[in-house]
Order: structure tokens, then C-alpha cells, then sequence
């Protein structure tokens, strides 16, 4: 009978052991990857010194054989795993293999966040301020009828306001619409009063381009219709509106206007927040600059969208979100928004 002394005593085993031992110290002394793969052929190489001996394993004796059998393998287990743990240690260290062209020292690239474009973030603060004065927010179809986008608002057939409004035209009697007051309309048809509305959106001219002229840019129209509503109410919302979006400093002022769609008309001028109105490049010296446009609801809109003129009463306002954003950052091209340049922007 075998015990394991006489196991490790038998040749087979003395050799293992030696092979083992030698393994470790050339391992221990290897300093690159060569010298691995040289240790890696030499004793578990397909001719290598421990491959050999499990080759052997079958002329040795059967009640043995297993034993035997199994310290070569857990040896050249062993040896393959250190060896490869060490390759791994060694290619870490080894610059030779980072990728060609890679330099450490070099800064770090920067990974670009994106925000929204400067015009969506104005025309959200625009509507922020209105809706937290209990303006709900709608939106409608940038492609309209006649009606919404004129008749509706009582822009007559022939009437020479609608000059202003040249637009494209589409198949059917459908038009791109020329400002978001056509939400007006809508909102009357189906909602009735009291109510009060924000409408954003894109509107379209067939006007040529310019520094401040574009073909397609964005509105925001607001409305307010109730019992008893007055002038001064317009006023009131609008200047609280301007000192929250331009600051508490800015004043308004309300100069009469035409819109037939409202009755009467004003445009609302702010004083210049460049000079505080003394006078500048910006509001051509006037210290004042017009940013929207207002009124009292037309009787004959009321009337359109079946709403008792007699009973209802209401207010109404629309400003250019390029141009509020145009006189907010000091920009001087309306073309600069439709441009996708970063290095314009980033700065917004
Ligand atoms: N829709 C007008 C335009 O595009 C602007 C406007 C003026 C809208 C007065 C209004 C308003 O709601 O009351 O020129």
C-alpha cells in the first residue's frame, strides 16, 4: 500500500516538485512579458517539462495514477495562474502598451452638457411669470384658416392691417399663422369665461431677412376674460409682468396703438433697461423700447366666439419672444438664434 509520504518519495513526484520549485524562481526573477511566455513554453509548453509527465501518467501504476495525477494538475494549475496574474502585472506597468499617441500629462477632454436653446428659455420665463399669476398655458396649430389667423380676430377681407401680416399659403385656404393670437379664438369656441390664457408658439411672415426681421420666430399671446375687466387690470398685469422679468426698476408706459382685434389698442414701452432711460445706442436715445403690443378685447371677437359682449369683458397682449430676448441680452441680430453657432450660444 501507498501513503502520501511514499507518494511524494516516488520519481515522478521528486521531479514535479523540482520543476515547481524552478518555475517559481525564474518566475520570480522574470521582468517582462518575453521572459513569461519563455517560462510558460518551457514547462507547460506542449513539450514543456510538466506537459511531459502528464503524458507519462499512463505507464505509471494504476493505484497510484490518480494521486499522481492530480498533483501535476493542481501544479500546472498553479503555475498557469501566477503566470498569468504576473502578465497582467506586467502589461499595467508597461507603457509600450497604452494606446499609440496617448499621453498621460495631457488635460482631460471635456464632455459638452446641453441646455435649452436661449430662445425656448425665454419664451418658458415669459410664460413662468404669467402662470404664476394663474394663467393657464395652451398652444394651437401653427397651420391655420383664414378665420383664426383674420377673420375670427376681425381683420376685414380687404382691411390694410392685413398687410403686416403677409404669410405662406397652403393648399385648401390653410395658411402658416402670423402671430398666436389665433389661440384667442380657439380657447373662446371652446372654453367660456372667466378665463385666463398664455399662448407661446412659433409664427411665420413672408418677410425678407434681416437683423431684426426673420420669416419664422416666436410669440407669446395672453388673454384675460371676465366681469368687469378694465384697462387698468391690463395695466396692472403687465407692469407687474415687465418688473418681474426685466427687474423692479423698470417702468412702463402705454402709448396708443391699432389692432382689430382690440378696442382700444396700446403698445407697451419699457424703460430702457441699458441707460434707465436717460438715453443709449439700444433705445436710440429715446430711453424707451417697445415690446409688445395690447388692448381691450374687441366686442365683435367676443361676439364671433359667442361670448355676451354685454356681460364679458376682457384684455389681451402679444410680444415677439426674439425681440424680448433681443433687448434682455444686448443682441443685435435676430439671425444669430437660427444659426446653431455655439460660441454665440453657450453665452446665453
Ligand atoms: N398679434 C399682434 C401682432 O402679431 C400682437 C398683439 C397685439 C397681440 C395686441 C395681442 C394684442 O394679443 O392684444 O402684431
Amino acid at each position: 500500500m501507498y501513503n502520501d509520504e511514499t507518494i511524494e518519495n516516488t520519481e515522478v513526484v521528486i521531479q514535479l516538485r523540482t520543476f515547481a520549485e524552478e518555475a517559481k524562481k525564474k518566475l520570480a526573477e522574470a521582468k517582462d512579458i518575453k521572459s513569461l511566455e519563455e517560462i510558460r513554453v518551457q514547462f507547460l509548453g506542449k513539450n514543456g517539462d510538466i506537459t511531459n509527465i502528464l503524458k507519462q501518467l499512463g505507464s505509471i501504476e494504476a493505484d497510484i495514477r490518480p494521486k499522481i495525477g492530480k498533483i501535476t494538475n493542481d501544479i500546472r494549475n498553479a503555475l498557469s495562474s501566477t503566470i498569468d496574474q504576473k502578465k497582467e502585472e506586467l502589461e499595467s506597468k508597461d507603457e509600450s502598451n497604452l494606446p499609440l499617441g496617448w499621453d498621460p500629462t495631457l488635460p482631460g477632454r471635456q464632455q459638452l452638457v446641453g441646455k435649452m436653446h436661449p430662445l425656448t428659455r425665454v419664451q418658458q420665463e415669459i410664460c413662468d411669470i404669467f402662470k404664476s399669476f394663474g394663467f393657464d398655458q395652451v398652444e394651437g396649430p401653427d397651420v391655420e384658416t383664414d378665420y383664426y389667423n383674420f377673420k375670427g380676430l376681425n381683420f376685414p377681407e380687404d382691411h390694410p392691417a392685413r398687410d403686416a401680416h403677409d404669410t405662406f399659403y397652403l393648399d385648401g385656404g390653410l395658411l402658416l399663422r402670423t402671430h398666436t393670437t389665433t389661440l384667442q379664438v380657439h380657447v373662446l369656441e371652446k372654453h367660456r369665461p372667466p378665463l385666463k390664457v398664455v399662448a407661446p408658439g412659433k409664427v411665420y411672415r413672408n418677410e425678407a431677412v434681416d437683423a431684426t426681421h426673420h420669416h419664422i420666430f416666436h410669440q407669446v399671446d395672453g388673454f384675460l376674460v371676465a366681469e368687469g375687466v378694465h384697462f387698468g387690470n391690463l395695466k396692472g398685469i403687465l407692469d407687474n409682468w415687465v418688473k418681474k422679468f426685466f427687474g423692479s426698476k423698470v417702468e412702463t408706459r402705454f402709448r396708443p396703438s391699432f389692432f382689430p382685434f382690440t378696442e382700444p389698442s396700446a403698445e407697451v414701452d419699457i424703460s430702457c433697461v441699458f441707460c434707465q432711460g436717460k438715453g443709449c445706442r439700444i433705445c436710440k436715445q429715446s430711453g424707451w423700447v417697445e415690446i409688445m403690443g395690447c388692448g381691450m378685447i374687441h366686442p365683435a371677437v367676443l361676439e364671433n366666439c359667442k361670448v355676451d359682449p354685454e356681460k364679458w369683458s376682457g384684455f389681451a397682449f402679444g410680444m415677439g419672444v426674439e425681440r424680448v430676448a433681443m433687448f434682455k441680452y444686448d443682441i443685435d441680430d435676430i439671425r444669430l438664434f437660427y444659426q446653431n453657432d455655439l460660441r454665440f450660444l453657450k453665452q446665453i
